[in-house]
């Protein structure tokens, strides 16, 4: 950490700023930048990983602290199936490691951790591994971390639609019943309210096949800061940048305050 008197100013400025009452429930991040982030320091792309667990550690902290229910962040998408093998492995190792030692932190501050994503294509033992940390954190309900692990915006609609298929099928579920609300609950975040607000780091502006079906109304914020940089200050100004917004959901101005 390189906390200087000044960021610590900034950081209060910004805590102060922040109206409790008006918080997004759920914030969902794109953690993007991990690699150029160790190409501009000539260190290999692991070194912007691990830099990028110490980001992880400091928003959850954080969002803890705020009050904030649920933070999911995009950790591994489909498409990353497609880096090179030894990137991948890296990073598996670096989640077992993650998950392994925040296990403590998480029962000690009340979070509860889930995985959405088609987390079967993981190898074996980090599967598990992550079925076991869900199950011995499931009553804590201070917050909710949900790590996107094998995860596409697009495969977990047609996934959906499969399940609700099966569903018609068995005659559990009745065409006309088929809403926004009962489709929701096919999802892999099924109970997780949508975000409020999408913080995608590093410059890049787009969704990247990240939680298609939720983001409709969801406030979206970039910043061209990569993921490494990315802390608690950081963070404190796209939720005051979130509450500066006016959220409309298709009405005319101010009409959802009556
Ligand atoms: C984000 O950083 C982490 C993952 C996608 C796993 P990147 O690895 O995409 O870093 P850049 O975008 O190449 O800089
Ligand atoms: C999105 O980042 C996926 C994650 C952050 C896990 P990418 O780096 O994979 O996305 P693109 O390739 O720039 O769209
Ligand atoms: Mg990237």
């Amino acid at each position: 950490m390189t906390d200087s008197p000044h960021s610590d100013n900034v950081e209060e400025a910004l805590l102060e700023q922040i109206d409790r009452e008006n918080l997004p429930k759920h914030v969902a991040i794109i953690m993007d930048g991990n690699g150029r982030w160790a190409a501009q320091r000539h260190l290999p792309r692991i070194a912007g990983h691990r830099e990028g667990i110490k980001s992880v550690r400091e928003i959850v902290t954080v969002s803890r602290k705020l009050g904030i229910k649920a933070l999911t962040l995009y950790a591994f998408s489909n498409e990353n199936w497609n880096r090179p093998m030894k990137e991948i492995t890296q990073l598996m190792i670096l989640l077992e490691r993650f998950l392994n030692k925040e296990l403590k932190t998480m029962m000690e501050n009340g979070i509860r951790f889930r995985a959405i994503g088609q987390i079967d294509r993981l190898q074996d033992s980090v599967a598990k591994l992550i079925h076991s940390v869900e199950d011995k954190t499931k009553d804590n309900n201070r917050m909710t971390l949900i790590l996107a692990l094998s995860y596409g915006g697009r495969t977990e609609i047609l996934d959906a639609i499969k399940k609700a298929c099966t569903d018609i099928q068995k005659e559990k579920l009745s065409i006309k019943d088929l809403d926004e609300k009962s489709f929701s609950q096919y999802l892999y975040t099924k109970d997780i309210p949508d975000p409020d607000l999408m913080i995608r780091t590093s410059g890049e502006v787009r969704v990247s096949n990240f939680l298609l079906w939720q983001v409709a109304y969801t406030e979206l914020y970039f910043t061209k800061t990569p993921w490494p940089d990315f802390r608690k200050r950081d963070f404190l100004q796209a939720i005051c940048d979130y509450q500066g917004r006016e959220r409309r959901f298709g009405l005319v101005s101010g009409e959802q305050d009556h």
